[in-house]
């Protein structure tokens, strides 16, 4: 007679399979996420975090704040130890990088940069927990960085993409919009992807893990923009991106140069390649010559004088 013969053991076998797909990986990205059958989600990289502080280098002071309860958006503020409270200062909002599922804006490689970045711009900062994919896939993030967006706007006492320049924003001008490393990408290989297939193919697999509903695929406006037809109305006049000479994303980000440029926008974009670096390598290495050079250029395309 055979095992499976022996009604007694249906049951437990039921549900020793039952328990096995549940733990049954779906999706895995090496040293990064882990999706589950049954839905749950292990992330594996960007899961520390830090309080906000007043640091102790700088004197930046931060400080969490809720923006909706309902779905407990919040952000962390940073505030410059400035000489002259009353002198207004630029608002920079930052939005933290993770392919849209791991990381935080409380993670201790963002809050160093943007302790530093708001001491030597002397700027403020509203760095925004938008919620993350896969649990939360897009437009979820993209529409918590908007509602932030406006939130910012609706607390701004003085006389901020695309959807600035369709929606008004009272209360706010976008000056300008920094890309660094941008997550970008499309069907069709480009530049070094043809010679990276493999650095392609993840970040392509990554971008279905965020967008599982996407009728456009890698060609989804939000991923590739220059698919997007109302690119040139862009709400503001200049654009810098920042790349790494050795990251796959490298060409996404000269192309999204071009691509604005062809548009019709009429604004200035320029390109920032750190030589010999990868993917953000100033997040790792936040003391190594390129990244105090990156730092330094976001910092003084912040304090522009065309920016008033
Ligand atoms: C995201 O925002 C767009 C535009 O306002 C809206 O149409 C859409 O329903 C929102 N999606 C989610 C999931 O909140």
């Amino acid at each position: 007679m055979s095992q499976r013969g022996r009604p007694t053991d249906f049951g437990t076998v039921g549900l020793l399979c039952y328990f096995a797909l549940d733990e049954e990986i779906v999706q895995e990205f090496p040293n990064f996420i882990r999706v589950y059958r049954d839905g749950r989600v292990e992330r594996l990289a960007g899961t520390d975090t830090v309080p906000p502080s007043t640091n102790p280098e700088t004197g930046v002071q931060s400080k969490d704040v809720v923006i909706d309860p309902e779905t407990s958006l919040s952000a962390r503020l940073y505030i410059p130890k400035t000489p002259n409270p009353h002198r207004k200062l630029p608002l920079l909002v930052y939005f933290y990088g993770g392919a849209f599922c791991v990381e935080t804006a409380f993670s201790p490689s963002y809050h160093n940069y943007l302790n530093s970045l708001t001491s030597k711009a002397n700027v403020v900062v509203v760095s925004v927990d938008y919620r993350r994919a896969p649990e939360h896939p897009l437009p979820i993030p993209y529409n918590d960085s908007w509602a932030a967006v406006k939130w910012v706007a609706s607390h701004s006492t003085a006389n901020g993409g695309i959807r600035v320049g369709l929606e008004r924003l009272d209360g706010v001008k976008l000056v300008g919009i920094v890309l660094i490393h941008p997550y970008f990408g499309g069907k069709d290989p480009i530049g070094c992807e043809g010679s990276n297939m493999v650095g392609k193919a993840v970040c392509d697999k990554l971008w279905g893990l965020s967008s599982p509903e996407s009728e456009d695929g890698c060609d989804d406006p939000f991923f590739n923009p220059g698919k997007n037809p109302k690119l040139s109305r862009m709400g503001c006049r200049k654009v810098l991106v920042c790349v790494g000479e050795k990251d796959v994303l490298r060409d996404r980000g000269w192309c999204y140069k071009e691509e604005l440029g062809k548009s019709g926008w009429g604004g200035v974009v320029e390109v920032m390649e750190a030589v010999g670096e990868n993917h953000v390598f100033h997040l790792v290495d936040p003391t190594c010559d390129n990244a105090v050079a990156m730092l330094d250029r976001v910092a003084s395309f912040l304090n522009e004088e065309d920016n008033a």
